[in-house]
């Protein structure tokens, strides 16, 4: 994919991205990772187009972020899963599925089904979110993501609330689901996860991208920024 950020600022009440600008073109997933209250978030929420920078211009592929077009070609997995509580996973997948994409109810259930057994959720599918597991909520919006076959998939650290076990399930849940064409920016603080399936890094540090590279850069981190937060995580 083709990235083009162009003087972008974004400031809430402090202001936490510094005029970046960074152009990258080739790549297929991409992890940004750096430590807490560093901006990682909020670069993953403009490059989604989810919220719109205090200055500046994103592009994707040619498109501005905040375009109807590109939003109907992406996929947002949250932190923290944003399921409906008052709907069963099922119903998660499939209504989104018919108010998005128009699919017919029968069409619209059937695909549910079928991302919620390729995560192995074929058993809890008439569970509401509140009811399973948060490993297996997580594989629900996951599942839901990809169910609308988004060309582009931004991950907030997926498995940050999750146990070790929980985590790798997750993690393998998105593996099996990459299928061929698609894209991915990811945060996580799981480096096995970044070296498996990043092919580019972006390091982050106040604010800044710091360091960036094909993943290879973590083997020999240059600024003592990336050194020192190599030796914290795994
Ligand atoms: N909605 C908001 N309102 C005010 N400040 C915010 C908001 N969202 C983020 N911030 C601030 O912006 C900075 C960057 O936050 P961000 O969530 O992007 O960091 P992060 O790198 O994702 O951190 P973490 O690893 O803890 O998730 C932080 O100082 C945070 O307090
Ligand atoms: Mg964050």
């Amino acid at each position: 994919m083709k990235i083009n950020i162009q003087q972008v600022s974004h400031q809430y009440d402090v202001e936490v991205l510094k005029t970046l600008s960074f152009t990258l073109e080739g790549y297929r997933s991409i992890a940004i990772i750096g430590a807490s209250g560093s901006g990682k978030s909020t670069l993953l929420r403009l490059l989604s187009g989810l919220e719109k920078p205090s200055q500046g211009i994103i592009q994707i592929d040619d498109l501005n972020v905040r375009d109807e077009q590109y939003r109907k070609q992406i996929g947002f997995v949250f932190q923290n899963h944003n399921l409906f509580p008052h709907l069963s996973l099922e119903r998660n997948i499939s209504l989104i599925l018919e108010k998005t994409r128009g699919y017919q109810k029968a069409k619209a259930v059937e695909i549910a089904k079928d991302y919620l057994t390729r995560v192995r959720l074929q058993d809890q599918m008439y569970k509401l979110p509140k009811n399973v597991s948060g490993g297996q909520a997580q594989r629900a919006s996951i599942a839901r993501a990809f169910s609308l076959d988004p060309e582009l998939v931004f991950l907030d650290e997926p498995t940050a609330s999750l146990d070790p076990v929980l985590a790798f399930e997750v993690l393998q849940a998105v593996k099996e689901l990459r299928g061929s064409g698609k894209n991915f920016i990811f945060v996580t603080h799981v480096l096995s996860f970044v070296r498996d399936f990043a092919d580019y890094v972006i390091f982050m540090d106040q604010g800044k991208i710091l360091e960036h590279g094909p993943v290879t850069i973590l083997e020999k981190p240059v600024t003592d920024e990336l050194k020192n937060y190599m030796s914290f995580i795994r």
